[in-house]
């Protein structure tokens, strides 16, 4: 028997009513410009839309030659976290009914990394801040059972809110150290930290402890709660930050 085709339904989205909404974007061609410049774009939206649609509907409508980096579209792989309206936001996450659409609305590239085209920066620095706090579970220790690494619910509950990140750098590029001196590690990396440094497997959470007690570690921070407030994962960073410098003073708790 065959199996019978289901009609679509209209999308929702198509009997809600457009407006239009202008974008001022932050642009630079390293091959054509001296400095970024700012362009307007007026662009037909659904309030159910997010601002990576509206720059999808300038690049592919408008403008090829707008860039930027996305991959999943849904706050998963962290590649399009960009300023909006000032703040350090992930493009596919932020719905243009949330913003203030009676006025234009701004979209640059993160801060504190070197811009190379448009809303693309350089993640060299980042990821190599990252790679520096050894992010990846160490023991040298036997499991007592020879074959698993058991962990309570207590224990993993532990580090569960430093296992949500996902490096979209929203956190990093939203701090004032890290925008004025070039070496701080920045908040995901000691996001990254503390997730294996309070892994109740891992035996080398004195190593990345003294990798942050670094004049350029965890001390550089300034508590200004920038990177918490960006976190498009919720990621209580302030907090995870604080809890290295503890684990610093007077050991992992
Ligand atoms: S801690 Fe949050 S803001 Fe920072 S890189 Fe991870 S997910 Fe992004
Ligand atoms: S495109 Fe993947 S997080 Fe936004």
């Amino acid at each position: 028997m065959s199996t019978p085709i289901l009609e679509r339904e209209p999308a929702a989205a198509s009997e809600s009513p457009t407006f239009t909404v202008t974008l001022i974007v932050r642009r630079f061609d390293p091959e054509v410009d001296a400095e970024p410049r700012w362009e307007d774009f007026d662009v037909e939206l659904y309030p159910t839309d997010r601002v990576l649609d509206a720059l999808h509907k300038i690049k592919w409508e408008q403008d090829g030659s707008l860039t930027f980096r996305r991959s999943c579209a849904h706050g998963v792989c962290g590649s399009d976290a960009m300023r909006i309206n000032g703040r350090n936001r992930l493009a596919c996450k932020t719905l243009m009914k949330d913003l203030d659409i009676s006025k234009p609305i701004y979209v640059e590239a993160i801060k504190g990394l070197p811009l190379e085209k448009d809303l693309i920066v350089n993640m060299d620095p980042f990821f190599e801040s990252f790679a520096a706090v050894q992010p990846f579970l160490m023991s040298s220790s036997k499991p007592k059972d020879g074959k698993e690494r058991l962990q309570t619910v207590a224990e993993r509950e532990r580090f569960d809110d430093t296992t949500k990140c996902i490096l979209c750098a929203a956190c990093t590029s939203s701090c004032p150290v890290f925008w004025t001196d070039g070496q701080y590690f920045g908040p995901a990396a000691i996001v990254n930290a503390h997730r294996f440094i309070f892994d109740s497997r891992d035996d080398s959470a004195q190593v990345r402890l003294d990798i942050l007690n670094d004049k350029e570690g965890v001390w550089r921070c300034r508590t200004t709660f920038n990177c918490s407030e960006a976190c498009p994962r919720g990621i209580q960073v302030t907090q995870a930050i604080s809890e290295v410098k503890q684990a610093i003073l007077r050991g992992k708790a």
